[in-house]
């Protein structure tokens, strides 16, 4: 099959646009950047010298680019998700392919009017739950679909979200605050449930859900702490002091941008002593929970619950799918595959994919499914993670979410 090259408009060139952007570098004949919205001058000159895209190409604000559209077939949207909603409409309402970051967006209402925009466009709108394009979690729903193992009775899964990962993203960053991105169940978990819906093949009837802020809040800042780090009285011996995360580990890093001329030390010590990234993990503005749990039923009957754990050094998911003649449960490294009766234990070993860049290759792989769509969109939509197939994830979510808030068992209608 002869397939096009597809021209691509960026909006929000930050971490994930440039890992997506990965594939216009390995494969330049099918997938060529023709534009860069970004409001940080460094990002998107970096992009724009990478990828050639002459000046006019390039805008501060996505106004500036809807105002001065360039040709191009589709709009990948890597910016915040406070900021997913109306670059997306306008993407679509424009005419373009769009492949999104998840969340959809940050209400329930929001992402129903994203699914009827592009059904009335005809547009494809590919949702970023990359759990789907990850060879692990491929194999899990191979090993279901092949039918060897009967039908799914009931799942445990959960989330464990390295400490680390916890106090930068949801304690001190970008997800901390969920009226600024979303609860944490969405911002972070939207892929879990819609690995679990995906696997399952059968939509949820009923969701609760439990948890809190239970440890990152000012009443357990211990005496002698201040507002910074640089300042406490015990950050030596604090597990969550930013100094010795940032400046002494050197983990979570990578997103600071580090302008010619500086050091990675000389930002860090900026960041410390006057940014969001140097305050006590008892002392910022966030509200998104620490801990939760969700439970569901499906209308098939198959029952899940799901756990979301910071405190923890693990860093991956691990799932136990029971199913009426074996049993599946792995790591991300090993899966154990188990038939009651006949048939050996087969063991996959993931263990060289793991922490592989690229999500262990499934950023590029969803990108090449999006790609290949949009050359033959005529002969109809086969990528799997269009909004369609994945907004039920993020309704079960919202829903989860105001069990949580009200004490209710939620029926979905
Ligand atoms: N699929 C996944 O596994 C995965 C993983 C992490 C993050 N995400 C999602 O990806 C999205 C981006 O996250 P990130 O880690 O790349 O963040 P990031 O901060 O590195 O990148 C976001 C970029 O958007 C830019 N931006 C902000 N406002 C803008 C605007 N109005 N117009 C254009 N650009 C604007 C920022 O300057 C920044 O460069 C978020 O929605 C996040 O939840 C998805």
């Amino acid at each position: 099959m002869n397939l096009q090259q597809v021209r691509l408009v960026v909006i929000g060139a930050g971490n994930r646009t440039n890992k997506y952007l990965e594939y216009a570098v390995r494969h330049p004949e099918r997938l060529k950047l023709v534009g860069i919205v970004e409001p940080v001058e460094i990002r998107r000159t970096l992009v724009a010298e990478k990828f050639g895209v002459p000046a006019e190409a390039c805008f501060s604000s996505f106004d500036d680019f809807f105002a001065n559209p360039i040709e191009a077939d589709a709009v990948l949207i890597g910016t915040p998700e406070d900021k997913h909603y109306e670059p997306c409409m306008r993407s679509i309402e424009a005419g373009y392919h769009v492949l999104l970051e998840k969340p959809i967006s940050q209400t329930k209402h929001e992402c129903l009017d994203i699914l009827e925009a592009s059904n009335r466009k005809g547009v494809i709108v590919g949702v970023c739950h990359v759990l789907r394009y990850h060879p692990y979690f491929m194999k899990i729903k191979e090993v279901i679909d092949s039918g060897e193992l009967g039908e799914i009775i009931s799942i445990n899964h959960y989330a464990e979200i390295d400490i680390d990962r916890m106090m930068h993203s949801y304690v001190r960053g970008l997800w901390s605050k969920a009226s600024k991105t979303n609860p944490m169940l969405i911002a972070k978990c939207c892929h879990d449930i819609d690995f679990l819906l995906w696997i399952c093949k059968s939509r949820c009837r009923k969701v609760s859900s439990f948890g809190s802020l239970r440890w990152f809040n000012a009443k357990n800042a211990p005496e002698g702490s201040a507002e910074r780090c640089i300042n406490c009285g015990v950050e030596k011996s604090c597990p969550f002091s930013a100094v010795h995360l940032y400046k002494e580990r050197k983990q979570w890093v990578r997103n600071f941008d580090v302008p010619e001329g500086k050091t990675l030390d000389e930002v860090l010590d900026v960041e410390l002593e006057r940014g969001a990234f140097g305050r006590c993990v008892y002392h910022c503005d966030n509200d998104v929970v620490d801990h939760q749990v969700v439970n569901m039923e499906l209308e098939n009957e198959t029952v899940i619950s799901f756990a979301v754990n910071a405190f923890t050094r693990n860093d991956f998911r691990g799932t136990h799918i029971k199913m009426t003649h074996g049993e599946i449960d792995g790591n991300e490294t090993i899966l154990r595959v188990r038939k009651f009766r006949g048939g050996e234990e087969k063991v996959y070993d993931f263990s060289d994919l793991c922490g592989q860049p690229f999500h262990a290759g499934a950023d590029l792989n969803i990108v090449e499914e999006f790609v290949n769509n949009i050359s033959r969109s005529n002969s109809g939509c086969e990528f799997s993670s269009t909004i369609a197939s994945s907004i039920e994830s993020h309704v079960v979510c919202y829903e989860a979410e105001t069990s949580r808030l009200t004490n209710q068992t939620i029926l979905i209608d």
